[in-house]
């Protein structure tokens, strides 16, 4: 069953409510995880706790959080759910007090988890628009400050597409509003570097080792919007939606205007990883 857990308690999914002192709500302070359950078991879960603590020690939280407890809330929920496929969210907020920019380091974090049905469906065909990057200089970490995120998924939808494809003051292609993106061109696989504006994506680490385990050469550098629009194939990856094959991007086709190739075989490898291998 889905069902969402507020600090120690399970709770039901539509009755998970939190204190209106809630830093996340007053400041988005804090940060968050999104864990794919698959067939029962958390797929790269220790590469997501390993990203949450980063996280977690980038806003001065580390000290606060205790790591074995969190696992164990999130174990309890899962047995609880017994849902074998599953996104499970979670996040760690500072805590609850009165407002104040300012935070005193002894209040208790707080947790919020939920797990929900999903259906992974991969490949699948999507269109995008690029939209300039307004999100802040640390991207790398997986804040709750998702407000130019959202705004630009709504930019997408409002203009009929389903991804915005964040660009930099340079011209340069960070990543989209929910996923990191990649390009393939000449068979090279492209993504733009981890730096402090991108997050260290999983999805995209999977499928780099998924091109080089196919024996495809991967290339580390940033691309523009122009590179995008010449690429053969582009592609949009994120836990939820692993492998999206980007068809127009501001209504110019890419490619051949489908899933290409090599799409297809970097989706059908990920899957063997996610449903068979299981890290
Ligand atoms: N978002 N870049 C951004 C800005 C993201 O929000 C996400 C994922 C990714 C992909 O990261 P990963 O492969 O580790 O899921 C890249 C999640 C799924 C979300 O906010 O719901």
């Amino acid at each position: 069953m889905e069902l969402a857990m507020i600090d120690d308690s399970i709770v039901g999914i539509d009755e998970a409510f939190v204190s209106a002192h809630d830093r996340g709500l007053y400041f988005g302070d804090g940060v968050y995880e999104v864990v794919l359950l698959c067939k029962g078991k958390l797929y790269q879960m220790d590469e997501h706790m390993d990203r949450l603590v980063d996280s977690l020690r980038k806003i001065d939280l580390l000290d606060s959080v205790d790591l074995d407890v969190i696992g164990e809330r999130i174990n309890r929920a899962l047995s609880h759910s017994k849902l074998e496929n599953a996104a499970v969210y979670f996040h760690i907020t500072r805590g609850t007090a009165a407002r104040s920019h300012d935070y005193d380091e002894n209040i208790q974090p707080g947790f919020l988890l939920t797990i929900r049905e999903v259906r992974i469906e991969f490949p699948r065909e999507v269109t995008a628009i690029s939209c300039p990057d307004l999100r802040w200089k640390r991207c790398d970490i997986k804040s709750l400050n998702l407000l130019p995120n959202i705004m630009a998924k709504h930019a997408a939808t409002k203009a009929g597409a389903y991804g915005a494809i964040l660009v930099d003051e340079d011209g340069l292609i960070t990543e989209a509003s929910s996923a990191s993106v990649l390009l393939v061109k000449n068979k090279i696989l492209q993504v733009p570097p981890l730096t402090a504006n991108i997050l260290p994506s999983i999805t995209r680490a999977m499928l780099l080792d998924c091109a080089e385990q196919a024996g495809h050469d991967t290339l580390e550098e940033s691309f523009t919007v122009e590179q995008a629009l010449e690429a053969d194939e582009l592609i949009l990856a994120s836990t939820t939606n692993p492998v999206l094959a980007v068809t127009h991007l501001d209504s110019t086709q890419i490619g051949l205007g489908s899933t290409g190739e090599y799409t297809k075989q970097l989706a059908e490898q990920l899957k063997k990883a996610m449903f068979e291998r299981r890290s």
